[in-house]
């Protein structure tokens, strides 16, 4: 990287942060109004939908993006445009109690971001997004959250991963949006950079590199009306996954060796296009290159959900080989796995996670983790015990420093939900995952993809009987986790379809899976 293009590209990204902020102090003030009296787009300019994120006490964010045309820029002019917003107590949008301007700035592909604050606890909402004087979006649904600590006698939730647009549709969320949640959590690959696998449809292009690339790809999978239904039905929390960015990234380490400054680049790219088309808060608009994604949301008394990021801050891969730069299983030779300073969230995100643990006051606490944090322990070719390094079965030592301050700080009812293995799994976090008769301090219940092909299910089903604290696996379905948090239980429902080639395809469930309050693990019911 020059040092000329560095200056350019933060300079950018500092005035982008700043207009962000602008951007959202001014969407405070209710009654906005139009600068632009009238504003003729070449197609409707809502063509992403609405989203709505991260409910607290007294709000949630909205999210738009104006895109006429998502896949040419050129249809919008390099310029900021005004959007109205309003937030109504009826789903009519008759009765509105907040209204105001938003500035959709071109340096942020002309999307939209309003922190919505001021409004009562517990309350039911809709929004919309209007141009002056001309075209509205689609009408979303949100919420704002019981207080925290507030008395809460049940709390639904559904857990998504891995919808790869070119192996199927994305009919799964038409039956989540049926199972009425009321927040969805995505744990990551949210989009693919990549083509493998059987499909049914085709990407927009090949891999994407630069920030008009990342963006279309965030377009495309946008485009989707499954996916725009369910981010219309409620608020979201979203992490990230390795192909929002490149097949098993490891923090500034591509895959496959790519040149690192060329890479730093292609990361900031890929950042930037997922804050755009997520709903996310200030807090999260690219600054330097990184981007802050963990963050701890309350429910009441009742669920805490922590979302952390295992992407952004972590090791390099166990013993990376010049052949295979990514994710590899390995064997006890492999002495690196094993260093004690290996980290999967960085130091400053995992003191933030282990150091809320003992602060929590909710009786569910749900971690929103990218991949599998239980152990699994595999056979290699060769017959050999073996270790998947991209997940945290890679960083042994990290694993452990949590489960340790899991069992220290005693909150209570710790469950992992985890995407990224494209299968179910419902398993037993041990305090010593080498002695199956330890305590369990966690359960872990893993949610299929989407859409994304399935890990080959003979050769996973085969590693079983070496990790006892696995109770239930299977990768022959796509679909996600419907989660009934209680004030005596938390039911995990396996919720499937039949054929993601198929858009009309039928719905079904692998069973539910009962947590009791206070005994880690769970049971089918
Ligand atoms: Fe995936």
């Amino acid at each position: 990287m020059t040092s000329l293009f560095r200056l350019n590209r933060r300079d950018l990204l500092r005035r982008a942060a700043a207009l962000a902020a602008a951007s959202i102090a001014s969407s405070g003030a209710a009654g906005g109004h139009a600068r632009v009296a009238q504003r003729k787009f070449s197609a409707y300019p809502f063509s992403l939908g609405v989203a709505s994120g991260d409910p607290v006490g007294d709000g949630f964010v909205i999210w738009t993006r104006l895109a006429p045309n998502p896949f040419d820029r050129s249809s919008l002019p390099d310029e900021t445009i005004p959007v109205i917003w309003e937030i109504a107590r009826d789903e009519r949008m008759l009765n509105i109690v907040k209204r105001g301007e938003a500035l959709a700035r071109s340096a942020l592909a002309h999307s939209v971001h309003v922190e919505v604050r001021g409004l009562p606890p517990g309350r039911q909402y809709w929004y919309r997004f209007r141009v002056p004087g001309g075209d509205a979006s689609a009408i979303g649904q949100a919420w704002t959250a019981s207080q925290i600590g507030a008395p809460l006698e049940r709390f639904r939730f559904a857990v998504a991963s891995c919808q790869h647009f070119e192996q199927g549709y994305f009919t799964a969320y038409d039956y989540m949006v049926k199972d009425a949640p009321q927040l969805i959590l995505h744990l990551g690959d949210y989009i693919y950079e990549s083509s493998w696998g059987d499909q049914v449809r085709r990407h927009d292009g090949p891999e994407p590199v630069t920030l008009e690339e990342y963006r279309s790809r965030h377009a495309l999978y946008k485009s989707e009306p499954s996916l725009q239904r369910a981010h219309a039905h409620c608020p979201w929390l979203v992490t990230w996954d390795d192909h929002e960015v490149d097949n098993d990234y490891q923090a500034l380490e591509s895959e496959d060796w790519q040149d690192a400054q060329a890479f730093v680049k292609r990361r900031a790219a890929a950042y930037q296009a997922y804050y755009e088309h997520m709903p996310l808060r200030g807090i999260s608009v690219p600054r330097d290159d990184e981007m802050r994604l963990y963050q701890r949301s309350t429910f009441g008394d009742l669920v805490s959900v922590a979302m952390i990021d295992n992407r952004q801050y972590r090791s390099p891969a166990a013993c990376r080989s010049k052949e295979d730069g990514g994710g590899q299983v390995v064997t006890a030779s492999c002495d690196e796995l094993f260093e004690s300073g290996r980290s999967m969230l960085g130091e400053t995100q995992e003191r933030w996670l282990t150091g809320g643990f003992a602060r929590s006051k909710a009786l569910w606490n749900v971690i929103g983790n990218g991949e599998m944090f239980s152990r699994l322990h595999q056979k290699t070719a060769k017959g050999e015990e073996g270790w998947w390094t991209d997940d945290w079965n890679g960083f042994p030592s990290a694993r452990e420093r949590v489960i340790t301050a899991l069992a220290r700080s005693k909150m209570p009812n710790p469950v992992f939900v985890t995407g990224d293995i494209h299968s179910f799994w419902v398993n037993e976090v041990k305090q010593d995952f080498r002695n199956p008769s330890s305590a369990s301090v966690a359960t872990e219940l893993v949610a299929s993809s989407i859409t994304s092909a399935g890990v080959p299910y003979d050769q996973f089903a085969a590693f079983l009987p070496d990790n006892p604290h696995v109770k239930f696996f299977d990768s022959r379905k796509r679909g996600y986790l419907l989660c009934d948090a209680g004030r005596k239980s938390l039911m995990a429902n396996l919720r499937t379809v039949e054929d993601v080639r198929d858009p009309l395809t039928k719905d079904g469930s692998l069973g539910t899976f009962v947590i009791e309050a206070g005994n880690p693990g769970a049971l089918r019911a």
